[in-house]
């Protein structure tokens, strides 16, 4: 239960930094993945170690095809079946068909790469992020917290940190705590609240002008989808928790808007949105420290209600794919109350 749903899609990066012949690695739940596109675009994850004697794939070349390691050459192409291995004389009568690295699921959606680092019998893994318009800008920020997985997604259901840790003047400007009442309802692998955004709230939704409409959704793993609609305008504010090590954790907040004038602000947003972030990561790493010495939290009042929902959510995908059933979302419609 501590550690990261393991069949789950988890975002590795921008769609953008995987194409040409090169190839990535990256760090997901432990694994080491060898990421690329091949020659057609299409997207291979592939486990990041030679069979032979365990050597990094990405260290290697890539044709567009197939993949060489740089130790003593073998290749392979990118569903992971070894297609050569070069210094293999004609006399020598090993078979290298059955040679393979571990292949991952791979898929791009709203601007990233997901992989899903799974290795038993596929299951039912919530969907993938999407966008339901086409944005005319976006703007992204990557960090990485030393932290657990399961405490850092807390920090994208948890309403109760926002005026203490979020607290700078262009987010928070009123320093006073008011009453909050918002209803949350279940949705597939999570739940959502939706609200009229009200003239007190924070000036990021008052650039859009009007009373925009506000829905926050949380789904499994770890993804926090805020979308704002004010008549045509939209703005989707999207925050993923990647768990790369158990006690490393990235967290990538990306901002798409479809209105042009926007694309103005993205000097002023992107050091804003970092310092946002960095806010989180400060915070969290502190309480990590604590938590490594006493692994116990005390989850109290109705604002913390939504962390306990993350954990019953995760716990009943665990035992749904233990029993081979469909997931069933165990939480109600809901309506709660905090100070905020
Ligand atoms: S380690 Fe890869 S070819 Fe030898
Ligand atoms: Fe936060």
């Amino acid at each position: 239960m501590r550690r990261p749903l393991p069949d789950a899609w988890y975002c590795v990066g921008q769609a953008s930094a995987f194409a040409g012949n090169v190839l990535r690695a990256v760090e997901l739940n432990g694994e080491q993945i060898v990421l690329g596109r091949d020659a057609a675009g299409a997207l291979f994850a592939l486990r990041d170690r030679c069979p032979h004697r365990g050597m990094a794939l990405s260290r290697g070349g890539f044709d567009g095809a197939a993949l060489t390691c740089p130790f003593h050459g073998w290749r392979f192409s990118t569903d992971g079946r070894c297609r050569d291995i070069p210094t293999l004389s004609e006399h020598d009568a090993a078979d290298f068909s059955k040679i393979a690295v571990q292949r991952f699921p791979v898929a791009e959606s709203a601007g990233f790469v997901w992989v899903n680092p799974h290795l038993g019998p596929p299951g039912e893994p919530a969907a993938l992020p999407d966008l339901d318009f086409t944005p005319v800008g976006s703007l992204v920020v990557e960090l990485v917290v030393e932290a657990s997985f399961d405490l850092t997604t807390l920090s994208l259901v948890d309403p109760g940190h926002v005026a203490f840790v979020h607290d700078s003047w262009w987010f928070r400007p009123s320093k006073a705590l008011r009453e909050k009442r918002k209803t949350f309802r279940p949705v597939a692998h999570g739940f959502v609240m939706s609200s009229h955004a009200t003239a007190t709230a924070s000036p990021v939704y008052r650039v859009l002008g009007g009373t925009p409409e506000v829905e926050i959704e949380f789904r499994l793993p770890g993804v926090r989808l805020e979308r704002i609609a004010a008549g045509e305008k939209r703005v989707a504010n999207y925050t993923f928790a990647t768990p790369l090590t158990a006690d490393r954790t990235m967290l990538t907040n990306a901002l798409y808007w479809n209105i042009a004038g926007l694309n103005l602000l993205k000097p002023v947003a992107r050091p804003l949105m970092r310092q946002f972030l960095t806010q989180d990561q400060q915070v969290l790493q502190h309480a990590q420290a604590g938590l490594d010495r006493k692994p116990t939290m005390v989850l109290f009042g109705q604002g913390d209600l939504p962390s306990q929902w993350y954990f019953r959510l995760k716990r009943e995908a665990l035992e749904a794919a233990r029993a081979g059933r469909p997931f069933e979302n165990p939480l109600e419609t809901r309506e709660l109350r905090w100070r905020s």
